[in-house]
This record gives structure tokens, C-alpha cells and sequence, in this order.
């Protein structure tokens, strides 16, 4: 009898545990905007981030930020977590690290952002791309960086960084803009005549010999496996989305010039009922504003604005319930089914920005976001 008790007071006792355990240690909803605890009970260190699905698990890369209390201000690369269920992540390690070598472009100090891995089905590797500036130049260089991996996690190598599509011009690049002779030295910074001199291209020629700058960026794989790198370009006054070569190793040359002159950053694309949508951001830096959707038929085609996917209080639109977009993640197993990610930026300790997650929900045929600060699955209808 006695023995009895004891088995019995041990299993009771290590049930308790187990729920005990399980209700503190797994996350069972997305709360954006507070901390998001790893498998280890840190928060979640991958900003400007993005997410793949491979072998029934997602993985999860972003840039990696140190604390505020942490001295050495360098960027140490891109960190990976892994995930099934989206909520619990468990943390992977570094999967780009910087190159403690002062002839490395990598090297500690540089700034790495927005960081984003595809899988290449012919070559069987993964391929990172990654928003490069160097050591002590601030956001001069505005290249883009790319690194390869046998092995989703890593260790990604560095191949180098560049500025895309030098000596082509964009497909969608009249004849009469090639050969403008206006230059930014003629005119008003800001502008009418500079405003239309850039949508007529100034900075495209200016940039022709050298490459076309490359600052936010995205990845988008399209149906047929082709790849294009989009990112902001002219001096983020204009959108470049340039076709990657078979291997998505390089640029194919081929690319187009979008929206131009409008101003965006943090684009995020994703395709759904037919057609191509992007989320992206105005350029305030590390401040929120409001995100504008634009959609189009074609991926090479004319994008155009839809207007502002948020549907808050007037103050949550006009900052993206205080968020800027990195990616829009299809969920794997569920048609139409998308989570908008954002990050929550905070420019002082920048390790402790926030996640800002929320379901993609659809309203007359296009995708909108609405804030809820507890949500699971479930609200992906
Ligand atoms: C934002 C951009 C971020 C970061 C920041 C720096 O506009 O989206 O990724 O570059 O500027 O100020």
C-alpha cells in the first residue's frame, strides 16, 4: 500500500512538473511587441529577417544585434532559429559570422541587414543575401552581400558583396532616359525638377558604370523557380527587382526599375489569387510610417499602390502598428494563409526590438492587417 502511494504521489508529482514546464516554457500564442522567448528563454535575436520552410521545419534567419550593455558595437552576422510550429524557436546559432580579418569586406564592424536564405533546387545548396555596408562609412556603400551553405543552418561562406546590374540598363528604361544629360550638381536637392530627373532615371546612369546601389532587400522565388533580388536603389528613391542567374548566385542583367521615385523600403513580396502583392515601407529610418501595399498582375509588370494595408485606430495606420515590414510568410499546408512579420525597431538596443507579427487577413481580394495582441493558427482563416 504504501509503496502504492509513493508511485502514486511520484506520477502526480512528475505530471504537475510536466504542465508546470509546459505552461511556462512553451509559447502557445504570438504576442506582438513583447518579448519573444527562444527555447532557451532569450528573446529572439533575427531582425529584418526571413523565414523558409525545408524538411517540414521552418528556419529563421535575421541579423544578429548585441545587447546595449554590450561594448563592441560590430555586427557578428546573421543568426538561425528553427521551428515547428512558428512560436517555439530554438536558436541554431550563428549562420554567417563577420571575418576577423581587416582585408575581409566582412570583417567586424560592417553592417549587415535584413538578411535572407532560398534553396536552390538544381545546385542543392542554400543561398543567403544580405544588405552589406562597410566598416565606418556609414550607409555609403549600399551593397549587397551573398554566402553559401551545404547546410540550411550554416556555416554560410562569404563569396562577396556588390552592387548589382553594373553596365545594363532596366528593361523598363526608355531610350530617351538613357541618353538625359541632367545631373544631380544642376539641380535643387528635393526638389520638382530633381523629383521628376530621378523618376526619369538620374541616379540609374549615374550608378550605370559602377552598379545600381542596393540598400532594403528581399528575396522572392517565383513559381517557375526563378529568383529575383528586390531591393532599394537610386537613393532608396526607387525599387530594383533584378532577376538572379540559375544558381541565384548572381545577377542576370535582367532587371526593372519600380515605382520610381516613390520612396520605398522594407519590401516584402508574396503571390496569392493570382497576383503579385508587395508590403513595403516609406524611408524614416529606424521610425515606423505607414505601410503602403501595391500589387500587379505580372512580377515584371506595373505595380500599383492599393493603399495602406492596415486597418487600426488612425495612429496604428499611420505607423504599421508601430512596425516595419521585413517579410510576408506563407504558411506551409493552408491556402491564402500568410503572416505579415514586422519588426518593431528600437534604434538605442537594438537586440530588444520587437517581433510584430500578425495574420494576413483578406478584405475584398486584397491582404490587410488588424492588431490583436494575443492570436494563434486559428486566426489564419
Ligand atoms: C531603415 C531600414 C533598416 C535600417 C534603418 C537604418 O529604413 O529599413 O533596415 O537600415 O533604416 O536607419
Amino acid at each position: 500500500m504504501v509503496t502504492y502511494l509513493k508511485k502514486l504521489l511520484l506520477l502526480t508529482g512528475t505530471v504537475l512538473t510536466c504542465i508546470s514546464v509546459y505552461c511556462q516554457d512553451l509559447n502557445h500564442y504570438f504576442k506582438p511587441g513583447q518579448i519573444w522567448p527562444d527555447t532557451r528563454g532569450r528573446h529572439i535575436n533575427a531582425h529584418g529577417g526571413g523565414i523558409i520552410y525545408y524538411n517540414n521545419t521552418y528556419y529563421w534567419f535575421g541579423e544578429y544585434r548585441l545587447p546595449r550593455y554590450d561594448k563592441d558595437k560590430s555586427h557578428y552576422g546573421v543568426s538561425c532559429y528553427s521551428s515547428k510550429d512558428l512560436l517555439n524557436w530554438k536558436y541554431e546559432g550563428l549562420a554567417l559570422k563577420v571575418i576577423d580579418d581587416t582585408a575581409s569586406q566582412l570583417n567586424p564592424g560592417c553592417i549587415i541587414e535584413r538578411p535572407k536564405v532560398i534553396y536552390n533546387n538544381k545546385t542543392r545548396k542554400f543561398v543567403m543575401w544580405f544588405h552589406h555596408e562597410l566598416k565606418g562609412e556609414g550607409y555609403k556603400a549600399a551593397l549587397t552581400g551573398v554566402a553559401l551553405s551545404d547546410n540550411i543552418t550554416g556555416p554560410y561562406k562569404y563569396i562577396r558583396s556588390l552592387r548589382p546590374n553594373a553596365g545594363v540598363w532596366p528593361v523598363n528604361f526608355p531610350e530617351e532616359y538613357r541618353n538625359a544629360k541632367v545631373k544631380e550638381s544642376d539641380l535643387k536637392n528635393g526638389s520638382e525638377e530633381w523629383k521628376r530627373a530621378v523618376r526619369e532615371g538620374m541616379f540609374v546612369r549615374r550608378d550605370f558604370a559602377g552598379g545600381q546601389m542596393s540598400r532594403d532587400m528581399t528575396l522572392f522565388v517565383d513559381k517557375d523557380g526563378k529568383a529575383y533580388h528586390v531591393h532599394a536603389s537610386e537613393e532608396n528613391m526607387t525599387l530594383q527587382f533584378s532577376e538572379l542567374t540559375d544558381d541565384y548566385l548572381d545577377f542576370t542583367g535582367r532587371y526593372i526599375r519600380v515605382l520610381p521615385g516613390d520612396s520605398n523600403e522594407a519590401p516584402a513580396i508574396f503571390y496569392a489569387r493570382g497576383r503579385y502583392f508587395m508590403f513595403a515601407s516609406g524611408t524614416t529610418g529606424w521610425k515606423p510610417n505607414a505601410a503602403r501595399l501595391y500589387s500587379s498582375k505580372k512580377f515584371f509588370g506595373e505595380w500599383k499602390l492599393i493603399g495602406n494595408p492596415c486597418r487600426g485606430t488612425e495612429d496604428e495606420n499611420k505607423t504599421t502598428f508601430n512596425s516595419q515590414s521585413t517579410m510576408i510568410l506563407p504558411i506551409q499546408g493552408k491556402k491564402n494563409a500568410f503572416i505579415y512579420m514586422g519588426d518593431r525597431w528600437n534604434p538605442d538596443n537594438l537586440a530588444d526590438s520587437r517581433h510584430i507579427w500578425l495574420p494576413v487577413e483578406w478584405e475584398n481580394g486584397y491582404p490587410v492587417i488588424k492588431w490583436y495582441p494575443n492570436w494563434n493558427m486559428n486566426n489564419l482563416k
